[in-house]
């Protein structure tokens, strides 16, 4: 399915770039934010001029400073930000149940494994992680690739020079600066990590940016090289709940950066006391990145 949907992620890269040029252009508004956001919505089958929903529901969510998992009140706080988000999506999927469509909804309605369907609850929580999940981290791993294209001019010059480095500059972009920073686990036994004992049934949050410049794994870790390989980076996750949508994310970030440098043939950050961080605790990327740039 993902495979598929190359050529229309192209044609909205397209669209989007038309619209930009010279200076001051905000590259989250223009392009980071509305792609993933527009591929994820067609893709559910949810109207992509919803977006504006979308970003303020994922923004209440995502921006909590509160990331203890281990405190009853983050669960309640949670649950609270996401009800207005799962009735926008339990309409959707009771009118799919009435009416089935040509989107992954319609799919989710219908799937039966051993005869068995998915309840409206486990289709809202499964929805509301696919659009939440399928936005936002493509929005950051966009612009953290400008940061680090604008960090390292010369290795942004051999991208340029040879697009098929594109694959694996992403993989180093995810690597170097992780959009996702760490991921949450419970402890089935009680275990030592780097003499630390760590009791059964906690709530851990392993650095998936740690690991990804631990110099064990990688040589000269702080130095960003689209080159790198092997590049086991772990921006992904790891183990049983790899992220599910990886491969759309690294087709949308290709493709975008494709289109980018080769629309443009110059991309400067325009003012870097002007870029606008993202504040939370989990995820990095930036708000704002404005850019000055030529055809
Ligand atoms: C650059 C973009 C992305 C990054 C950095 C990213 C990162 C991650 C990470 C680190 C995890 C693992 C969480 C854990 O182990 O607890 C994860 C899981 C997941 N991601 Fe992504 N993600 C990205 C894009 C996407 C997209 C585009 C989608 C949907 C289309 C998506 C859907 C999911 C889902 C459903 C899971 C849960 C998988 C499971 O629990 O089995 N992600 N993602």
């Amino acid at each position: 399915m993902v495979a598929s949907l190359e050529p229309r992620i192209a044609e909205v890269t397209n669209e989007l770039l038309d619209d930009i040029d010279g200076t001051g252009v905000d590259l989250v508004e223009s392009l980071a934010y509305p792609l993933p956001v527009i591929v994820i919505a067609e893709m559910l089958g949810v109207p992509a001029s919803d977006r504006g929903l979308f970003r303020k529901w994922a923004d209440d969510l995502l921006t909590s400073q509160n990331m203890d998992f281990n405190d009853p009140k983050f669960v309640e706080e949670a649950k609270e930000k996401v009800r207005d988000l799962d009735a926008y999506l339990l309409e959707h999927i009771v009118a799919r149940r009435k009416q089935g469509r040509d989107d992954l909804l319609s799919k989710l309605v219908e799937a039966e494994i051993d005869g068995e369907g998915l309840d409206d609850g486990e289709i809202t929580n499964f929805s509301r992680l696919l659009l939440v999940a399928g936005h936002i981290t493509t929005t950051m791993l966009l612009g953290n690739a400008m940061l680090c294209f604008h960090d390292n001019p010369e290795a942004a010059a051999d991208v340029r020079a040879n697009p098929t480095l594109l694959p694996s500059a992403v993989e180093e972009i995810l690597r170097v600066r992780s959009p996702f920073l760490f991921s949450a686990r419970i402890t089935a036994v009680d275990t030592e990590l780097a003499g630390t004992p760590i009791p059964a049934n906690k709530m851990v949050a392993p650095w998936l940016l740690s690991a990804n410049h631990d110099e064990r794994q990688f040589p000269d870790p702080e130095r960003f090289d689209p080159h790198r390989d092997p590049n086991r980076q772990s921006g992904f996750g790891h183990g049983i709940h790899f992220c599910l949508g990886a491969p759309l994310a690294r087709l949308e970030a290709r493709v975008a950066l494709a289109a980018l440098l080769n629309r443009f043939s110059d991309i400067e950050i325009a003012d870097p006391a002007a870029v606008v961080y993202r504040e939370s605790p989990g995820m990095y990327g930036v708000k704002v990145l404005p850019l000055e740039v030529r055809r």
